[in-house]
């Protein structure tokens, strides 16, 4: 396998960090191709756990050269402050980690106009991550932002915050807010630009090199299919394209190298931030528990995430928009003890079923889920390393969610540490465990 990608299939945080910690073990290269420290990337090895916002997961191994691809935005601040408390870790990483001098940069000002924008909303607030993602993204889109490649010159970097600032202060004027610093973010923003500068570099290039050495090359997405912002639940979405398809233009590399596309699917699904969500167990003692179980709070903000069951509509629609040729299932454990468990096997939209994903948020919003009922299981899994060690119950729900979604499971997920996890290169044996329709 030379060049592989890797997408969450659902909306974030389906545990993606640890998968491309496992497979970065063999990648000579890892490059990230979109988003920025909205992301949250958490790894744990040996109970300690680091969690990863713009630095690929590829870092913590120390032959793996870390690429940030043209299609991220990245926050010299935030990013600097990484880097640093990676090195107070111990992990020697300023050398292997490279910028794309296209990357866009999120500067202090996006930050601000982030969240003066979603104070404007009020009650239709996106519920972003605050970390400035959306006006980085529009500036490049409009033509007005600052590239990584400009982060050597002071005067662009300077001319850029003060052309902002009047924006913003207009806002705040609105608002009826006090008027932030301009001086004060000028210096934030210059003093971070200066420590990035070095970190510069062709990713295209390094990337193209790699290739065609036939070297083992991982592109890592960042969010989930359902958040992308042209297939995701518009306009609660984020503002990158993050399905296997961004992984070529935020990369550089042609879609005609890339051998696999790996989906990550967590066994459950959740969701942080505002939109549509069937398959949501709100205000239900099931959701609080796959939430405390599942630890499923925002590694960016902390926010409580919402919490429902496995969506098979979604998934064959991540299946197919993404071209996965594998998955790998995580976080099974969370589910031992929750008897029965429910899938979503279909939509009921006025009436009549469908397991085709709605094209608009309003849409999906209207959808009735159609459950299937499952067996569940008492018998923890986290000593589990083979497909064979799982209790029957576990084996039969991997074996549904394959079909539903249409894609071979290669590997499941038992436990936050690198050592949990059941692989299965065949896909998983077929086992006989009865189900029910609950309609
Ligand atoms: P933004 O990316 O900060 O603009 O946020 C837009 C939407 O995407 C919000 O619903 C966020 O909660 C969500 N989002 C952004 N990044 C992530 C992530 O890494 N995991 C899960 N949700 C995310």
């Amino acid at each position: 396998m030379a060049v592989r990608i890797l997408v969450g299939t659902q909306w974030g945080d389906e545990g993606k960090g640890k998968v491309i910690d496992a497979l970065a073990g063999r990648a000579s290269v890892m490059a990230r191709y979109g988003g920025g420290p909205n992301a949250g990337h958490t790894v744990v090895i040996g109970g300690k756990k680091t969690i990863l916002h713009h630095v690929p997961s590829g870092v913590l191994h120390e032959r793996c050269l870390c690429l940030l691809g043209n299609g991220v935005v990245v926050d010299p601040v935030l990013f600097m402050e990484e880097i640093r408390a990676l090195e107070a870790d111990g992990i020697d990483c300023r050398d292997r980690i490279l910028v794309s001098p296209r990357a866009h940069v999120i500067l202090p000002t996006h930050r601000l106009l982030d969240r003066l924008a979603e104070d404007r909303r009020g009650a239709e607030a996106i519920g972003t991550t605050g970390k400035g993602i959306g006006p980085a993204y529009g500036d490049k889109v409009l033509r007005e932002g600052l590239r990584a490649g400009e982060l050597a010159l002071p005067e662009r970097v300077e001319a850029k915050v003060r052309a902002d600032m009047r924006r913003i202060h207009a806002m705040q004027e609105e608002a009826g807010e006090e008027l932030a610093d301009t001086d004060a973010l000028v210096e934030e923003a210059l003093e971070s630009a200066r420590a990035m500068a070095g970190m510069v570099e062709d990713t295209g290039v390094l990337l193209r090199e790699r290739i065609e050495a036939g070297e083992e090359v991982l592109l890592e997405g960042a969010q989930g299919t359902l958040l992308d912002l042209d297939h995701g639940t518009y306009p609660f979405v984020t503002s990158s394209s993050s399905v296997s398809g961004g992984a070529c233009t935020g990369c550089g590399v042609p879609p005609t190298s890339v051998d696999a596309v790996w989906g990550v699917t967590k066994a459950y699904v959740t969701r942080v931030g505002n939109g549509p969500f069937p398959t949501e167990l709100m205000e239900d003692p099931t959701g609080d528990l796959l939430r405390s179980a599942g630890a499923e709070f925002g590694s960016t903000t902390g926010r409580p995430r919402r919490c429902g069951w496995f969506d098979g509509v979604a998934a064959r629609y991540s299946t197919r928009l993404n071209g996965l040729t594998a998955q790998v299932v995580t976080k099974l454990d969370v589910l031992t003890g929750i008897d029965p468990l429910r899938i979503c096997v279909a939509y009921r939209i006025d009436g009549r079923e469908t397991t085709e994903f709605p094209d608009t948020a309003v849409a999906l919003g209207g959808v009735t889920p159609v459950y299937e009922e499952h067996p569940g299981w008492t018998e923890s899994l986290r000593g589990a390393r083979s497909p064979e060690e799982l209790p029957d119950a576990a084996r039969s729900y991997l074996r549904r969610l394959e079909e539903l979604s249409g894609c071979a499971v290669v590997a499941v997920s038992v436990g936050p540490d690198r050592e949990e996890t059941v692989e299965c290169p065949e896909g998983v044996p077929e086992v006989a465990v009865g189900r029910s329709l609950s309609r």
